[in-house]
């Protein structure tokens, strides 16, 4: 009896190499995009102090509460996968020194997440984001800046129907009388909530916002509104985003209810949605988050980034399977006999070294398989590794040479160039 095959866990997925194509594509557009703007490739850990999550993104989120692989490694630390990437940066950012550096200081980062979630389509537990953070500047055209870029991002990838929902929280101070409102509304309406709402108004009472709960939806329509309560400097930061983003020709809806998951958002908030993907529709977002350095354990640094779901984004795209064609060998080694595979090894890291594609027989063929296995390869030349002479068969003519085994590279490099 064979033993069960073990599976990928649930809500991890395999990049298998008919869909890799797709991914480099995204990854060398988000270069493009993004380097000549000044952002700088960034890679943290893939996991880190649970104590970063748990003071960066905030206690009383969804994150940290359901949704982080956390354990304790060999010496007893509580460690965590990384659920997204804002807080790493600025950890890297303040631990690295990056703020004495010229601000802004802009990083940009492909990497993998983790978030224990109910998996579906375009929900995972193992996922990728590509983000970028901008820190050190308060300057409006920043937030715009990271807008547009985004913008770009899903425009280039072909995300269809787009649309950017755009808020701002404010500061610390006008959201803090702010939530002492809305808790107060809230507890006048408890009747109607969804319980998680209720068991959530002291601690996280904006999120009420984001429930699908009917009842819980028509309480919020009456609600107070933060962007109507924000402090004139704040309400002046928005209206000029909102300004560049028009003289851009950024379209975007003002939206009021608009939250985000994580604690640590200050003034300008973001999102964009894609009809395209059904349910799961956030295909990117991110924010202003002027105060995380600071909680941090680092000086006042005002900062604002987004992250983008990748698999999301090429759902969204309609990126398709490609038929991922290995590359063509120039030089396939066939084996006379089992006694030539030492010389036929060492010629195959000789041509390796001088740049050529170059493989050899790994599969115990006969000659004559061999050779038509390097045909199908697409295989430029094939040499009969043979003592103590070899033989270099040119693919494209039949023509056959005999030579030394330690002229073949030289002759294949020959022809490779006679023909350019
Ligand atoms: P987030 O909204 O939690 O923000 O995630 C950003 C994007 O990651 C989402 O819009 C979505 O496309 C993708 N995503 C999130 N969770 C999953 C999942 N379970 N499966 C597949 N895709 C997912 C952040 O993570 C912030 N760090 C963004 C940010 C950067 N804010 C400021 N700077």
């Amino acid at each position: 009896m064979s033993a069960a095959s073990v599976r990928a866990p649930r809500g991890t997925h395999d990049v298998l190499p008919e869909q890799a194509p797709a991914r480099a594509a995204l990854e060398s557009r988000a270069r493009a995009i993004l380097e000549p703007a000044g952002y700088e490739r960034i890679e943290t850990p893939a996991f880190e102090a649970t104590e970063l999550f748990a003071r960066g993104v905030g206690e009383s989120t969804d994150i940290v509460q359901k949704e982080m692989y956390t354990f304790l490694d060999g010496g007893g630390r509580s460690l965590s996968l990384r659920p997204e990437g804002t807080a790493p940066v600025c950890r890297a950012y303040l631990e690295h020194g990056m703020h004495k550096r010229p601000q802004p200081v802009r990083l940009w980062y492909l990497s993998s997440f983790f978030r224990y979630e109910r998996a579906q389509a375009g929900r995972q537990r193992q996922f990728w984001q590509v983000g970028a953070e901008a820190l050190g500047s308060d300057d409006p055209a920043l937030d715009a800046e990271l807008i547009a870029l985004l913008a770009r991002l899903l425009e280039e990838m072909g995300v269809a129907e787009v649309r950017l929902r755009l808020s701002s929280l404010g500061d610390p101070e006008s959201r803090g009388a702010y939530r002492e409102r809305l808790q107060r509304y809230l507890r006048s309406h408890e009747g109607e909530l969804a319980p998680d709402v209720t068991a959530r108004i002291d601690a996280n009472p904006l999120r009420a916002f984001d429930s699908q709960h009917a009842g819980t939806m028509r309480v919020m329509e009456g609600a107070p509104r933060l962007l109507e309560e924000l402090s004139a400097e704040d309400a002046e930061h928005f209206a000029t985003v909102r300004q560049l983003l028009d003289a851009a020709e950024i379209p975007y809806e003002v939206d009021p209810t608009l939250v985000r998951g994580l604690d640590y958002y200050t003034r300008t908030v973001f999102e964009f949605t894609s009809e395209a993907l059904g349910a799961q529709s956030g295909v990117g977002g991110g924010g202003r988050y002027d105060g995380l350095v600071q909680l941090l354990g680092g000086p006042p640094t005002p900062a604002i980034g987004f992250a983008a779901g990748v698999e999301r984004i090429l759902l969204a795209s309609g990126a398709t399977e490609h038929e991922n064609a290995p590359c063509a060998p120039d030089l396939f080694l066939a084996i006379a006999g089992e006694q030539r595979r030492a010389s036929a090894f060492a010629l195959l890291q000789q041509a390796r070294r001088a740049g050529l594609a170059a493989q050899m027989e790994l599969a115990g063929r006969s000659l004559k398989r061999q050779l038509g296995h390097a045909d199908r390869l697409g295989a430029r030349y094939v040499a009969i590794v043979d003592h103590p002479q070899t033989v270099l068969k040119d693919m494209r003519d039949g023509s056959q040479t005999e030579l030394e085994a330690n002229m073949l590279v030289h002759a294949v490099l020959r022809g490779l160039r006679d023909l350019t």
